[in-house]
């Protein structure tokens, strides 16, 4: 019988699932007519994208939500489900957060119909987050209760029921703007997903505000790194007179320019770097743009909704 269970759990490799590669808004956004998301909508120049979400399962073990968007009810439909022995059967068995941001956690509203209490992992900070600023940890507690998990950066965590363990790191940036004048400070964080049996290594920071040595070295030891792609220039959003800030100022380096992320990638050899968490304005987004042409001269993926990675 055990035998039978982990042979039915023994996947051979870790595998990571994109199920939704735009930042907050999707891709094209309802309310946007900027060129990025017209292309999406009238050509065959851009792909549409869900908001920001991944699904990592380990060798062993089942799926894992990493970021829960409000797309979510569509994209674990996308998720291929494994034989259950009851009705209600879930696809995923726990959601890790990066963040408290809106993109990223709206969609644990949506899991409240759960036969179970819903397992969630995450920094301090962000649970404080989503229960006084975004109360959602307490209104899904009145559904289909919270079991919280705390994951302190630097400090293992093993997922259970996995043979994945988990770390995360500070990526820097600023509390979600409904904390704003709180004095709340939160960092976003990256997670390291590290396979105890395959070795395997998988890194997802979908808001990265610094390259410092640490988020390196972090990188330098992954073999596929998920990072941060929201946009192309730091000024971006202030060109398309969208609004008064900066990538930086909103917590994201820009790709292109002096300090940013596609620089910043050259001292590093090792992974294989996919960009995703993309704001529907990054003219990455156009397949044959000369930025999404600069990307790929640099050896880094632009990831689309379906991609899967196996490591
Ligand atoms: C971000 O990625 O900077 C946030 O999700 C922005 C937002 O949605 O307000
Ligand atoms: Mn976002
Ligand atoms: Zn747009």
């Amino acid at each position: 019988m055990t035998a039978q269970v982990i042979a039915c759990f023994y996947h051979g490799a870790v595998r990571v699932r994109v199920l939704g590669s735009a930042a907050g808004g999707g891709f094209p956004q309802w309310n946007c007519r900027c060129p990025t998301c017209e292309a999406a909508r009238t050509g065959t120049a851009a792909r549409p994208r869900t908001q920001s979400s991944i699904a990592v399962r380990g060798a062993e073990g089942p799926w894992f939500l990493a970021n829960a968007s409000p797309d979510l009810r569509q994209q674990l439909e996308a998720l291929p489900a494994d034989r259950a022995e009851d009705v209600r059967a879930a696809p995923v068995a726990a959601v890790l957060l990066t963040d408290a941001e809106i993109d990223h956690t709206a969609g644990l509203l949506l899991l409240r119909e759960s036969a179970g209490a819903i397992h969630v992992y995450g920094s301090d900070e962000v649970r404080h987050a989503l229960t006084d600023g975004y109360p959602v940890l307490r209104i899904l507690d009145e559904y289909c209760g919270v079991q919280w998990r705390t994951i302190e950066r630097g400090r293992v965590v093993a997922l259970d029921g996995s043979s994945l363990e988990i770390e995360s790191f500070a990526a820097g940036g600023d509390a979600p703007r409904y904390l704003a004048g709180s004095g709340v400070e939160i960092e976003a964080t990256g997670l390291v997903f590290r396979d105890r049996s395959t070795g395997g290594v998988l890194t997802y920071v979908p808001g990265l505000a610094r390259w410092d040595d640490d988020v390196l070295g972090h990188l330098a030891t992954s073999d596929v790194a998920l990072v941060d792609g929201t946009f192309w220039r730091d000024d971006e959003l202030l060109r398309l007179e969208i609004s008064s800030r900066t990538a930086r100022q909103m917590g994201h380096v820009p790709l292109s320019g002096a300090g940013g992320t596609l620089e910043a990638l050259t001292q590093l050899s090792g992974p294989r770097v996919i960009l995703i968490h993309i704001n529907n304005t990054n003219p990455v987004l156009l397949e044959r743009s000369p930025e999404r042409a600069a990307v790929l001269r640099a050896g880094v993926e632009v990831a689309h909704d379906g991609l899967e990675v196996e490591l």
